[in-house]
């Protein structure tokens, strides 16, 4: 009982059968879209669209006007977080994101507390707009950063090619870095709860980064603060857990309590499914740059990773990695089509 008129998704993340595979897709509203690039341009910037609720509301809306996706993603960012931390997030047109304050040495990590959330209030009320504005059409899905992907951009001071101050941080200050990693999952944890009370249907963990990391350090300083927030959330709530170049961690991601584990292109889809398929569901995985070749090549990758799948219930069509740019938005009509055809009951 969801009130939901396509709940695929859910019944994927119960692994319970569903008339079709559910796709979305990570980054599914931004920039390859006209639409998204010209309220971009009207508002300002990407935080006055992400502060807006109207505006937010606007844009995780645009794509399910176009594709037949089974559902919709808040409009925000990871780094709304750390910016309630007191950072100063900005995000300078054709550059990454920024902050105007690091989080790198003793005095500025131990300083860091859990943010008031009513420095996020703008994300809640987003939540509440989107939900009213979708009347049950398809389930929303709310999100945070993993403790350590936020520990990255907040000790480097935005993006970085190979986040070299992080890395050595958990050589040389194993204790500081466990410290930023431990206060980052106390404010992702209070945020989660408080999107869950504004109505998302599913929370998703972003870990773009904790692939960077040795084995047992990822264990340490990614994994583990995540199972502490998933831990936190309340009882029923279906999580997707997504580490990029995770795949060696498969064994212990799966065991981390999350509903879903997300998997990106590298990840061997069909040997995941064969050992843990009966305990997760799984996400993914089809390299984003695959939808810049053609519609009908496209067809082709989407149905593979279908049958990768295979017909066992708990699988949810995604990207490896979110939606580059440049892709022709036709080319995601292409494969929404294509994965619903091909796994039509
Ligand atoms: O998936 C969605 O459609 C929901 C919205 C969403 C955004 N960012 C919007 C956004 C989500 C879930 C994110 C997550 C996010 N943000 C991650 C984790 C997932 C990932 O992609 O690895 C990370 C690392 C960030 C940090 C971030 N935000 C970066 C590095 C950048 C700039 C580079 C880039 O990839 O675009 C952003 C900006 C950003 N966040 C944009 C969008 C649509 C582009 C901003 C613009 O309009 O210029």
């Amino acid at each position: 009982m969801t009130g939901l008129r396509n709940d695929s998704l859910l019944r994927a993340l119960r692994l319970e059968p569903a008339p079709h595979v559910p796709v979305w897709l990570m980054r599914q509203a931004g920039r390859y879209l006209p639409e998204y690039a010209a309220l971009r341009a009207r508002a300002g910037s990407f935080m006055a669209l992400a502060t807006t609720p109207s505006l937010a509301t606007e844009v995780t809306l645009q794509p399910l006007a176009r594709f037949a996706l089974d559902a919709a993603i808040l409009f925000s960012d990871i780094l709304t977080v750390p910016d309630a931390m007191g950072l100063g997030l900005s995000f300078a047109e054709g550059e990454g994101p920024r902050f105007a304050r690091t989080a790198a040495d003793e005095r500025s990590i131990h300083a860091l507390e859990v943010p008031d959330l009513a420095r996020l209030r703008y994300v809640f009320d987003a939540v509440a707009q989107i939900k009213q504005a979708l009347d049950g059409r398809v389930p929303l899905i709310g999100f945070a950063g993993s403790p350590f992907t936020l520990a990255c951009y907040m000790i480097e001071g935005g993006g970085s090619a190979d986040f070299a101050q992080v890395r050595k941080m958990a050589y040389a200050r194993p204790d500081l870095l466990e410290r930023l990693v431990t206060v980052n999952a106390d404010a992702v944890a209070a945020y989660l709860n408080q999107q869950v009370t504004a109505g998302v249907d599913v929370v998703m963990l972003f870990d773009t980064w904790g692939g960077l990391l040795p084995a047992a350090d990822y264990r340490r300083f990614s994994l583990q603060p995540m199972r502490s927030i998933l831990q936190r959330l309340p009882q029923g709530i279906p999580t997707i857990l997504f580490t990029k170049n995770g795949g060696n961690a498969l064994p212990s991601i799966v065991e981390s309590g999350a509903s879903c584990v997300g998997l990106d292109w590298t990840v061997d889809l069909r040997a995941a499914r064969r050992a843990y398929g009966d305990r997760v569901a799984f996400q993914g995985n089809l390299d984003p740059l695959a939808l810049l070749t053609a519609s009908a090549t496209v067809e082709l990758l989407a149905r593979d990773v279908v049958k990768e799948a295979g017909p066992q219930p708990g699988f949810i069509f995604n990207l490896g990695h979110g939606i580059v740019p440049a892709t022709p938005p036709e080319h995601v009509g292409a494969l929404v089509e294509a994965v619903h055809a091909a796994s039509a009951a």
